[in-house]
């Protein structure tokens, strides 16, 4: 099953304007039921490639404890999901002059009393990163398990934003940001739309 063009349950015109106004917005069900069991499938059948996305490059951090996988053409699943998000960048650019140019992305998994503490993606405009973009793949999320998404809009507002299944939030990649606890596995995609294609 491919994912050839942006699903109809994509509000484009919504997620502009809320991007434009607040730096922030989300898509809910966002793919069909058939593709979402088998993204959850590849994902979980990986489960033990995924690495600690603490340690890089021999360096250890300790401002967050979940796990990761890149994802690369070989996860056909995932893949397609980037390919989505490709798609949307061309029209983030026609209407924001954004100049992305490639999306990178990878699986995280966060089990219970895993978090990501408060940080920027793209701090100080370090890196290429525009836009960030979280695709929650588990299938079911109870509110009281936690791991939500608080996020600081570019209105310094605060916004706490459950990762309920088959939504992507995405977010101005400068902006503040943090996960919460979890306490139950939570699976997700993250993403970055960025303006550059050299992948550090
Ligand atoms: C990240 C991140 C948010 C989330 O991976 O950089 O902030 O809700 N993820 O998973
Ligand atoms: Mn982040």
């Amino acid at each position: 099953m491919e994912i050839t063009f942006l699903p109809n349950t994509w509000n484009i015109d919504q997620v502009l304007d809320d991007l434009n106004e607040h730096g922030f917005a989300f898509i809910d069900n966002a793919y069909s039921k058939d593709y979402v069991h088998q993204l959850v499938e590849e994902c979980t059948s990986n489960l033990n490639r995924f690495r600690d996305a603490a340690i890089q490059n021999g360096v250890v951090s300790k401002i967050r404890s979940d796990h990761i996988l890149w994802i690369t053409d070989e996860l056909n699943m995932a893949t397609q999901h980037v390919k989505a998000l490709d798609e949307f960048s061309k029209i983030l650019n026609q209407n924001f002059y954004l100049g992305i140019k490639q999306v990178e992305a990878h699986f995280a998994c966060y089990n219970a009393g895993e978090f990501y503490a408060l940080h920027r993606d793209n701090p100080q405009k370090k890196n290429d990163r525009v836009i960030s973009a979280v695709y929650y793949l588990h299938e079911e999320w109870q509110e009281d398990w936690g791991g939500q998404l608080h996020l600081q809009d570019k209105n310094d507002h605060w916004h706490t934003i459950t990762p309920k299944p088959n939504r992507i939030a995405m977010f101005r990649s400068d902006l503040l940001h943090e996960v919460l606890e979890a306490k139950h596995q939570r699976l997700s995609i993250t993403a970055w739309l960025r303006s550059n294609d050299s992948v550090i």
